[in-house]
């Protein structure tokens, strides 16, 4: 087990401070969030990061983290690993709540950025391979049909407000409704279409629901992999597009990145 010495170390390695012109702090350290190693992978090549050997997560969990300096910055990517019985990545709000948790508590970052994949509705005008930045989130299977517990169950909320990184990089806008299924259900079609959603996943309102309480802002990065309101079952439409819409969201992320590099939070 790494000793709280080595742990302080592999946290504090290289985090740098420096200014922006106008005084600001310029964002130092940034945890990028993936639910699945398909989607992780390439960005940690692409980044150079190497597996941490200095543990800073609780002893046992199977839960990843890659880092390095990458430009001027600590980047992490945090990989919530494998169900330790089962052997698949662990997808899902219980997993994704949990690392962001962690992540926030052993890292302090200055930013988060959530990338995954998800479905997209045409009829919003989503298509396969877009890449959507998350004006909005909200859960779409917390029904509790309680007045107020119903719209903490739902627990919506506007993500950080990026305009400048949206108009440089070009990425569409849309409203993201997150829940633990990969399939949906007539009531959980309900629930997307109150929320407004544009695309669907499953972890994204997980994430940002702990980002607020521990006031960490978060980008929602996510590519495209099926229609949920098209003709192709989904897990099929999933399956077959993963890889390839994978290599859209890395290459997204990665000038989410070089955008974020040697700014500050306000110049987002
Ligand atoms: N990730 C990719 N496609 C998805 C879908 N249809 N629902 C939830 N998460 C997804």
């Amino acid at each position: 087990m790494a000793s709280p010495e080595d742990m302080v170390e592999a946290v504090t390695e290289t985090t740098t401070t420096t200014n922006t012109d106008d005084g600001k702090p310029t964002i130092s350290t940034v945890v990028i969030i993936i639910a699945m190693q398909t989607e992780a992978l390439p960005l940690v090549n692409k980044l150079q990061l190497s597996q941490d050997h200095h543990f800073v997560f609780p002893e046992g969990v199977p839960w990843v983290r890659y880092h390095g300096v990458y430009k001027d910055l600590q980047v992490n990517i945090i990989w919530p690993g494998k169900d330790l019985l089962l052997g698949v990545d662990n997808i899902g709000t219980v997993s994704a709540s949990l690392v962001t948790y962690a992540s926030i508590q052993a890292l302090k970052p200055d930013l988060i950025i959530n990338a995954g994949t998800a479905g997209g509705f045409k009829a919003k005008g989503a298509c396969v391979g877009d890449v959507y930045l998350a004006s909005d989130v909200a859960f779409h299977d917390r029904r509790i049909p309680i007045p107020v517990f119903d719209q903490y169950g739902i627990g919506a909320r506007q993500t950080f407000s990026t305009p400048n990184l949206i108009k440089e990089l070009n990425l569409k806008v849309g409203k993201l409704s997150t829940g633990d299924s990969l399939d949906m259900s007539p009531h959980d079609e309900t629930s997307i279409l109150a929320n407004g959603a544009t695309i669907k996943d499953m972890e994204g309102a997980a994430v940002a629901y702990v980002a607020d309480l521990l006031s960490v802002p978060v980008v929602f990065i996510k590519a495209v992999t099926d229609i949920v309101d098209g003709e192709k079952p989904t897990t099929e439409e999933f399956l077959q597009n993963l890889v390839a819409v994978t290599a859209a969201l890395d290459q997204a992320v990665s000038q989410v990145v070089d955008f974020i590099n040697r700014k500050h939070l306000g110049e987002l």
